[in-house]
């Protein structure tokens, strides 16, 4: 490791990376995430409808009670936010600015892919447009398994745009489909996890960004 790189060990030790191309995990920018998210972006990285269809999708899930959003940063789209919110992200000042939050962490998920919470701590689990940045998605969707409660959900949302430096090539080199693929194998390696749903949740037609979501239960 010199000079900022972060350690990338993806494909590495774990069996279930074995399926996934050669590379596949690798980013255009390796260095450490630590320096690309040192300034706070206080901004939104999906338009409007797309942000209105995550919320939406947390309401007709019934995220309430104790909810973890990781890759967190100053807004989280809850439209009813639940009582108890832990927000996870790089960005101190950007978490610290999250209104809706009742407690936040910053912790590096590619450094160690590692939750610093107690076995089902959690009802339930979001990450929103960033899952194309885990370069160890295996490890951190076990992690999030671990910290939920039975039947608790992990929700994955995404569009079609992102630092394209700092996505795993994998994602890059594939389009909306693929994308749903990918999400949908990081379940199927993991878990167990039931009830496993992709949707696109924007219209088909609209002109914005489209937001699709991949979620499912811990068994
Ligand atoms: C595109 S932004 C999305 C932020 C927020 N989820 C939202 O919906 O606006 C990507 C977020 O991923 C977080 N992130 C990127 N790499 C990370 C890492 N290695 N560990 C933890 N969080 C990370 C950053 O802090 C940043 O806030």
């Amino acid at each position: 490791m010199t000079n900022g790189e972060s350690t990338d060990l993806s494909g590495v030790e774990d069996p279930r990376y074995a399926g996934f191309p050669p590379g596949f995990f690798k980013r255009v920018d390796p260095s450490s995430d630590q320096n690309f998210y040192s300034e706070p972006r206080m901004v939104t990285h999906i338009d409007s409808e797309a942000i209105s269809a995550v919320g939406e999708l947390y309401q007709e899930l019934q995220l309430t009670g104790k909810v973890l959003d990781i890759m967190s940063s100053w807004v989280s789209h809850f439209v009813d936010p639940p009582t108890d919110l832990t927000v996870l992200g790089m960005n101190e000042a950007e978490l610290a600015e999250n209104k809706q939050a009742t407690s936040w962490v910053r912790h590096d998920l590619n450094m160690n892919p590692k939750l610093p919470f107690e076995d089902g701590s959690f009802d339930s689990v979001v990450c929103c447009v960033s899952v194309d940045y885990l370069v160890r998605p295996i490890e951190v969707f076990d992690e999030v398994h671990r910290c939920l409660k039975t039947n608790g959900v992990f929700v994955n949302s995404f569009s079609n745009r992102c630092f394209p430096t700092k996505a795993i090539r994998g994602w890059g080199q594939t389009d909306d489909r693929g994308h749903v693929s990918i999400v949908g194998e990081y379940y199927r390696l993991t878990g167990p996890w039931v009830d496993v749903r992709a949707e696109l949740r924007t219209s088909s037609s609209a002109l914005g960004d489209p937001l699709f979501a991949v979620w499912g239960s811990k068994k």
